[in-house]
């Protein structure tokens, strides 16, 4: 008779536990063909975990948007491997990218939002449902509450200060419940004051949501609500701390709770 093992059902290494929503392995990226080809990310490897708030670090052109818009899908791996979400990004095309991006929010310096519009209606123009429009508007006035804006929904953005712009942003990003946030330098522009409560609220929302968040930041007075820093070199993932070992090692003054008073 045949009497063949039954395999044993192995785990798909290609299917990554529900705890990472990012997993990155062996990842490179080049700018620029023939002479001018030059390398901005070397040997990437990296997991981000669901619920876990992780800043990347590092100086001025060290890559760290590269890796964060690769991440986002907003430009294509070319070697090694990025899952995010479950897929893999390596030989995805230009459509099964926007699919992916679908799942996350971006956060950038700059707000970009549309100055025509009204707060409700910049979060509304994001909302992603086929329901009517007194549902967009009941989603985006929900997440503006969420930030603290509800006596703002009709303003345009003329009339809101840095910090409730940043929120209103913040508001767009998340009004489809995102398990993925990436945020590039949100509080470069923003006073201290505006900075800390642009980042309570991301914190407070990704616990809530138990989502992930990779934000870039060079603002060492809010890297306490991080879970992890993550600092990035030449290209070259330099080191992945706590919050307090990063203090340590780049001697920063102490996280004493006192630098980040308001
Ligand atoms: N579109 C581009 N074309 C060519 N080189 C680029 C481009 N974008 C970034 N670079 C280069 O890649 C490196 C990393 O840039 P970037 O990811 O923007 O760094 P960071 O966000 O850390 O400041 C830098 O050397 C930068 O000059
Ligand atoms: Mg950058």
């Amino acid at each position: 008779m045949n009497t063949l093992p039954v395999p044993t059902p192995q785990p798909n290494p290609s299917i990554q536990s529900n705890d990472v929503s990012v997993q990155v392995r062996g990842l490179n990226y080049f700018f620029g063909k023939g002479d001018l080809r030059k390398q901005a990310l070397y040997d990437i490897n990296l997991d981000l975990h669901r619920g876990q708030i992780v800043i990347m670090t590092g100086p001025s052109g060290s890559g760290k948007t590269t890796l964060l818009t690769l991440i986002g899908a907003l430009r294509s791996v070319e070697q090694g491997s990025l899952q995010v979400l479950g897929r893999e990004l390596h030989g995805l095309g230009q459509r099964q990218r926007v699919e992916v991006r679908r799942n996350i929010g971006f956060i950038f310096q700059a707000h970009n939002l549309f100055a025509s519009l009204t707060a409700a209606q910049n979060v509304e123009m994001a909302v992603e449902l086929t329901g009517g429009l007194r549902q967009k508007r009941q989603r985006a006035v929900e997440m503006l509450t969420r930030v603290g804006l509800a006596d703002r929904v009709d303003y345009k953005p003329a009339n809101l200060s840095g910090g409730q712009k940043q929120r209103v942003a913040i508001a767009r990003a998340l009004v489809n419940h995102p398990q993925l946030i990436l945020a590039d330098e949100p509080t470069a522009a923003l006073d201290r004051k505006s900075g800390r409560d642009v980042v309570t609220i991301m914190q407070q929302l990704a616990k809530e949501e138990n989502c992930t968040i990779l934000m870039v930041t060079h603002d060492n007075r809010i890297l306490d609500v991080a879970d992890r820093i993550i600092n990035l070199v030449d290209g070259h993932l330099e080191s992945d701390e706590s919050p307090q070992q990063f203090a340590d090692a780049h001697a920063i003054k102490a996280l004493d709770g006192s630098m980040f008073v308001m």
